[in-house]
């Protein structure tokens, strides 16, 4: 019965031929039909990718564009004063408009709410979706960068993240499980670690050093539950500038630096990577991702996601 009444819709359209079907296709999409409309189309067919937005913040639309490109990651500077968190890279770029929750956490919401319409078709989900529509279960990482004092500006920055912790949200950790959802906050910059690892439950954590996992003086057992992510400079790192061949050295550092890191069940981001010439710019990427880096650190973000 469906099967003949598909044909019998289909097989006209096959037989009329190509240009019937496109003039058939561009009709219906100017018809604003409701079957082709459903609730969480915001970001449909985006396929996110890992790659993170190098200072969102200074885009346009920050968020929004990383988003429509299907980047995962995105970073914001914030600086705390007297009680507010603002969004920018210096003092001089920071206006009272720009907050983590103006630029960020409303927008996240408002994008969250579109992905998770309540319904009778959702009322038995126990597990928010996420902003891509393709991958509902991918998390938008956040970088949180602090320009700021960290201890002083931590209880803020929590505070400012309730409306999406009262969501459900926030990937946690909590009661020794880790459980992923719609955004995973990790702290860099100034983040303070022993305060960080004191969260219980933590749904803020923290980018560990990806040069320094072995290092025993930092007292530190490095895991997800702590840091999802470990990042290094990719100059004092590696270093080569994507131009001729890289060397036994440096190529032995980014395995070793990845090998640390997934042996933990980290990922790994090298960042500030050469931006031009555009050639060596693809090969550094390239040999990064060829040994197992995680994460492209990206400015310009319609290159990365078309690489
Ligand atoms: C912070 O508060 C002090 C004292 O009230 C004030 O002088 C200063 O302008 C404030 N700074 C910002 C960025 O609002
Ligand atoms: C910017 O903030 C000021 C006060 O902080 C407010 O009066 C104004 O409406 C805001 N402008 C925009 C475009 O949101
Ligand atoms: C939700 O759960 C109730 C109770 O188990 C069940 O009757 C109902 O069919 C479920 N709805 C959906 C959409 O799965
Ligand atoms: C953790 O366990 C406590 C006590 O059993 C419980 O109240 C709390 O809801 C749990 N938290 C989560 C996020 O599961
Ligand atoms: C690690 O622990 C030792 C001994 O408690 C302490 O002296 C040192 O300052 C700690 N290092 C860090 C980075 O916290
Ligand atoms: C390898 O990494 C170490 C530790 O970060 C660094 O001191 C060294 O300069 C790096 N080597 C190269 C060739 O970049
Ligand atoms: C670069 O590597 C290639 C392939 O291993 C080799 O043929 C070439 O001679 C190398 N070039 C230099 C300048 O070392």
């Amino acid at each position: 019965m469906m099967y003949s009444l598909f044909l019998a819709s289909v097989l006209p359209l096959l037989v009329a031929g190509k240009a019937t079907i496109d003039s058939q296709i561009a009709a219906l999409e100017a018809s604003n039909s409701p079957i082709l409309q459903y609730p969480t189309q915001l970001t449909q067919n985006l396929v996110p990718k890992a790659i993170h937005s190098h200072n969102d913040y200074w885009r346009d639309v920050p968020l929004l564009t990383a988003i429509s490109l299907g980047v995962a990651s995105v970073e914001a500077d914030v600086w705390h004063m007297n009680g507010t968190l603002f969004i920018g890279h210096e003092l001089a770029a920071l206006t009272p408009n720009r907050t983590l929750d103006s630029v960020y956490i409303q927008p996240l919401l408002k994008i969250l709410g579109e992905e998770n319409p309540i319904d009778q078709f959702t009322v038995n989900s126990t597990t928010p979706n996420g902003v891509f529509d393709t991958a509902s279960d991918v998390p938008l990482q956040l970088l949180v960068d602090v320009k700021t004092d960290g201890v002083e500006a931590l209880p803020f920055i929590l505070q400012a993240f309730e409306p999406l912790r009262q969501g459900g949200y926030l990937t946690t950790f909590a009661n020794g499980t880790l459980t992923l959802s719609a955004v995973t906050v990790v702290g860099t910059g100034n983040s303070p670690l022993e305060q960080v690892k004191e969260l219980s439950p933590r749904d803020y954590f923290f980018d560990a050093p990806l040069t320094q996992l072995t290092d025993p003086s930092l007292n530190t057992t490095w895991d997800p539950t702590l840091s999802p992510l470990a990042s290094t400079d990719y100059g004092t790192a590696v270093g080569w500038s994507g131009i001729g061949n890289i060397s036994a050295e440096q190529l032995a550092n980014i395995t070793q630096f990845v090998g640390d890191a997934h042996e933990r069940g980290i990922k790994a981001r090298f960042w500030d990577t050469p931006g031009w010439p555009i050639h060596a710019r693809t090969a550094v990427w390239r040999v990064l991702l060829e040994n197992g880096a995680d994460w492209l650190n990206a400015d310009d973000l319609e290159a990365a996601a078309n690489f």
